[in-house]
């Protein structure tokens, strides 16, 4: 047998052991999670066959899709009007599939325009009927996300679209805004990180790959009155209706991801739900943006404090070459991932449920050290 010699660079830690992890995505997921993964990889209860192996048409899958589904309502009290749906082609299918699926030549939807990921909707929305940029954050470098106030919305509109937790900028909406048209949410990079009121919702939709599992599947919660307005006449595999009519096995789903996105869910509701969660997640945010707002200036952050984010917290040193030293010298020190991204530039920690608080107090007493070495 023949070896291939990785061309990774060699491991940041020589006793093997994990680093913080703050990539914005795919990332840290809960250590009991990727354990019990380890265990039902080899054999998934006593079946004597690994998950990835086992066929998505036989019992043993028909049970880890139904506790998926029925741990995923749990979580976020969501009730028998929706569906729950596991798709492939991440939340950037979702953008074209949306529009396609409820935009027409004659019809208008609001997109609230929050940076990168609105964006993209924005021009695939424009594919299919008309777009209302119904808020336009370039103006302000999408430094926040627009109170009710600052959207313009069309009288009949298709639907509303928004992107609760803006991964880029560290943006989030405290609330979902008011409409009275149908409201769809893209929540890739903040669901189930605090609670969520479903109920205001025609469809909330994430990738996996940031708060949920590995990537390659999407999660789509999907109001079932909403999905009965969808344009007929689309290919079977575009149709949310007969998705749903086949309970997301169309095809072959992404078994894996569905699989470690219920592992997922479990260690949700044993952390307490939600609301646990929210908590948590609020305590580990207020420490590095305390080491950002006890800096003397040395930090500035990049978001506007009414909608700074729990889950991406976004800032900047006093210019490139100290970003770069903290990047390097905070990689040395076991931290990854800090590097923010190319359309902001600085330094971005995402620090979704699964990062542990501990790697939080790490980073903010890294980020006062480095500060006054630096300033
Ligand atoms: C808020 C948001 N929406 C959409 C996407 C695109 O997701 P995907 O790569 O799953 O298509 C991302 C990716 O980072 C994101 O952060």
């Amino acid at each position: 047998m023949t070896t291939t010699t990785s061309s990774a660079p060699t491991t940041l830690n020589s006793t093997g052991e994990r680093i913080y992890n703050f990539s914005a995505g795919p990332a840290v997921l809960p250590e009991p999670v990727l354990k019990q993964a380890q265990q039902d990889i080899w054999n998934i209860a006593d079946s004597g066959i690994g998950i990835m192996e086992h066929s998505h048409r036989g019992k043993v899958f028909d049970a880890v899709i139904a506790e998926t589904v029925a741990d995923c309502r749990k979580i976020a009290n969501i009730s028998d009007d929706y569906e729950i749906l596991f798709l492939q082609g991440g939340a950037t299918t979702q953008f074209a599939l949306i529009p396609m699926s409820f935009l027409t030549p004659v019809t208008t939807a609001d997109y609230p325009d929050t940076g990168v990921w609105t964006t993209k909707a924005i021009k695939e929305a424009k594919l299919f009927g008309n777009v209302n940029i119904a808020f336009d954050g370039a103006a302000h470098k999408y430094d926040h996300t627009p109170t009710d106030a600052e959207i313009s919305q069309t009288d009949g509109a298709a639907y509303l679209h928004y992107c609760s937790n803006n991964t880029i900028y560290g943006t989030r909406y405290s609330a979902p805004p008011k409409t009275p048209a149908p409201l769809i949410c893209d929540a890739s990079s903040e669901i189930f990180s605090r609670p969520i009121n479903v109920n205001a919702h025609a469809m909330i939709y994430a990738g996996a790959q940031k708060n949920l599992g590995p990537a390659g599947v999407t999660l789509v919660i999907m109001r079932k009155d909403f999905i009965a307005r969808a344009k007929t006449g689309l290919p079977t595999m575009f149709s949310y209706g007969k998705l749903a009519e086949k309970g997301s096995l169309l095809n072959t789903p992404p078994t894996f991801g569905i699989y470690l996105m219920g592992q997922v869910f479990k260690w949700i509701l044993e952390q307490g739900g939600l609301t646990a969660l929210e908590k948590r997640n609020d305590a580990k945010a207020k420490v590095i943006y305390d080491a950002i707002n006890n800096s003397g200036g040395f930090y500035r952050p990049v978001a506007q404090p009414q909608c700074r984010s729990t889950m991406n917290i976004t800032f900047c040193s006093p210019n490139d070459e100290l970003d770069k030293a903290f990047i390097a010298e905070a990689l040395a020190n076991g931290m990854s991932g800090l590097k923010g991204h190319r359309d902001v530039g600085g330094l971005r920690a995402s620090i979704y449920n699964a990062f542990p608080p501990a790697g939080c107090t790490a980073l903010a007493e890294f980020m006062n050290a480095f500060a006054q070495r630096n300033a």
